[in-house]
């Protein structure tokens, strides 16, 4: 178990993506603690990692499909964004085969357990591959996996317009109730918070475990009067009800548009209150206190 290994060999994999450079410098900050800190990478895309190389972290070439990309990692951290979400199990299986014991799936959103997530489009993958995780855990004595449970990433909500902003345009579309409470978190304190967990122990007798650590929880309202005031105007809000997304939602469907259709039902599923992840979270177990909103935002812009 990774949280008995004194200084463990640790592996990412889609460490390019959005939250990769965060997690990348998390574990750099840490490096002491790791016997080594390496990078999956394609062998056509290594040169996005030069830097991280010249920080002295190892690049792997090869694929995240197959067992020789692990050996010799005790811990394995998958950044998959969606495109390669469904691919989790076998990515699960090859690190098993090199021996692998403790894996952190790509979850890093809210808390997907919830009744009205369990069937949710967006999470199917994610949901996909915590079946197989325990399925795995089973079989396999020594292997543990552990989730990231965070909320949403206020550097998604403000700089891209998944959720509905558009900054430069200093607009916002948004589908529910501006007042309804969303939990939402940095992604430099969530890639620390995940750095440390892999030093706390588990429970004995358990082989799963879900560490929530969100920042904070805030309405959209809030988020846009910081927004008016750092940027010096008043954001034009409009919107819609909840089941204008998931009709879109469904014509993408029918058109068979998945980013489209996976777009949508994430607009939807943002503004159902089990955005905000449930109580107690595990913030305290951690020795750094998490950025407030208006650092968050700050930082991010
Ligand atoms: N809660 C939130 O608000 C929120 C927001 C954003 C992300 N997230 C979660 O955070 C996790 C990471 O998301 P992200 O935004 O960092 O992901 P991302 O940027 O979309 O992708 C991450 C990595 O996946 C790999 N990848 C993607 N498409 C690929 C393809 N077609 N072939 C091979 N590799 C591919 C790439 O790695 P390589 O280049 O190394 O191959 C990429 O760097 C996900 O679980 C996501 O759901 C949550």
């Amino acid at each position: 178990m990774s949280g008995s290994i004194t200084a463990p060999a640790i592996i990412v994999v889609g460490a390019s993506g959005n939250l990769g450079p965060f997690m990348v410098q998390a574990l750099l900050e840490q490096k002491a603690r790791f016997s080594r800190i390496a990078i999956l990478s394609a062998p056509e895309k290594k040169d996005k990692f030069d830097t991280a190389a010249k920080d002295g972290i190892d690049i792997i070439l090869g694929s995240y499909k197959d067992a020789k990309s692990y050996e010799e990692f005790d811990v394995a951290i998958s950044l998959a964004g969606n495109s390669i979400m469904a691919d989790q199990p076998q990515m699960i299986d090859a690190a098993i085969r090199a021996g692998v014991t403790h894996f952190y799936p790509s979850e890093f959103g809210v808390d997907i357990m919830q009744p009205a997530f369990l069937q949710e489009r967006y999470f199917r993958d994610k949901h996909l591959t915590r079946e197989h995780l325990r399925k795995r855990a089973g079989e396999v004595s020594g292997f543990i996996f552990t989730e990231m449970i965070i909320g949403a990433f206020l550097e998604t909500f403000i700089l891209s317009d998944v959720f509905g902003l558009d900054r430069p345009g200093r607009k916002l579309t948004y589908y529910g109730n501006l007042d309804d409470v969303k939990s939402f978190s940095s992604m430099a304190d969530t890639a620390k918070y995940t750095v440390d967990s892999i030093f706390l122990p588990f429970e004995s007798g358990t082989t799963e475990r879900t560490i929530k650590v969100p920042n904070g929880n805030y309405t959209i309202r809030e988020i846009v009067e910081v927004l008016n005031d750092i940027d010096g105007t008043q954001y034009e809000t409009r919107v819609f009800p909840v089941s204008d997304a998931r009709k879109e939602q469904e014509l993408a469907r029918l058109a068979k548009s998945n980013d489209l259709e996976l777009a949508f039902s994430l607009k939807a599923l943002f503004s159902s209150p089990y955005a905000v992840v449930p109580k107690p979270w595990q913030n305290d177990m951690f020795p750094f206190k998490p950025k407030g909103l208006v650092e968050m935002i700050q930082d991010c812009i």
